[in-house]
């Protein structure tokens, strides 16, 4: 990885120690986690790789502070998460953490470029229009921006969802799974 020019390099962006995560009981018992520890600092890639079901979403949610886990803790950007309120975890999130969902999550109502920025809109803030812009060229959506979801390719959904993750400069970013939805679609 190249190295950072905001001098990050090595901070600890997500830190996860012993996360368990139990869903259901008795028969439908399933333990996704079963203590994961694991450290993520700035400016590096991490790929978490594994066979469908075997807790790849689960652990991305608990990492983002999307879900609690059943037990061990979670610090984003050096804050400790666990046991912290949701009104607390919104504003977390919001500052630090992008996530492109594995299905997207667009909003069908909306346009691309309302899409992109919905994280700001919800928040009450406006866009950087410079970053905006750039994110737009970037993803290759300039021309698309007024286009809703159901008039964009999947390959631009998936583009829409990533410069929404995007938008807010997070601190680090999520994806799950996100070239997978054609797959997805063949098969469902
Ligand atoms: N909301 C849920 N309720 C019950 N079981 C769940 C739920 N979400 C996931 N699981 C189970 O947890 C396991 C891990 O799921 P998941 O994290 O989605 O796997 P992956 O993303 O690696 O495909 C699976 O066996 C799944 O059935
Ligand atoms: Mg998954």
């Amino acid at each position: 990885m190249p190295a950072r020019q905001d001098g990050q390099d090595g901070a600890s962006v997500v830190a996860a120690h012993d996360v368990t995560r139990r869903y259901g009981a008795d028969a439908t018992l399933v333990d996704a986690l079963r203590g994961v520890s694991l450290d993520v600092c700035a400016g590096e890639l991490v790929a978490v790789m594994g066979p469908s079901g075997s807790g790849k979403s689960t652990l991305m949610h608990a990492l983002a502070g999307l879900d609690k886990p059943t037990s061990g803790s979670v610090q984003i950007a050096g804050i400790e998460i666990t046991g912290m309120d949701d009104a607390k975890l919104t504003q977390l999130r919001r500052e630090h953490i992008g996530f492109v969902f594995q299905f997207f999550n667009l909003l069908p109502m909306l346009n691309a470029q309302e899409n992109i920025v919905l994280p700001l809109t919800i928040a009450g803030e406006h866009p950087d229009g410079a970053w905006l812009e750039e994110l737009l060229l970037r993803t290759g959506l300039a021309k698309r921006r007024s286009h809703r979801p159901a008039e964009l390719s999947g390959g631009e959904q998936q583009r829409v969802a990533v410069a929404r993750a995007l938008v807010t400069h997070p601190t680090i970013l999520f994806a799950d799974e996100p070239t997978g939805i054609r797959v997805s679609r063949r098969l469902g």
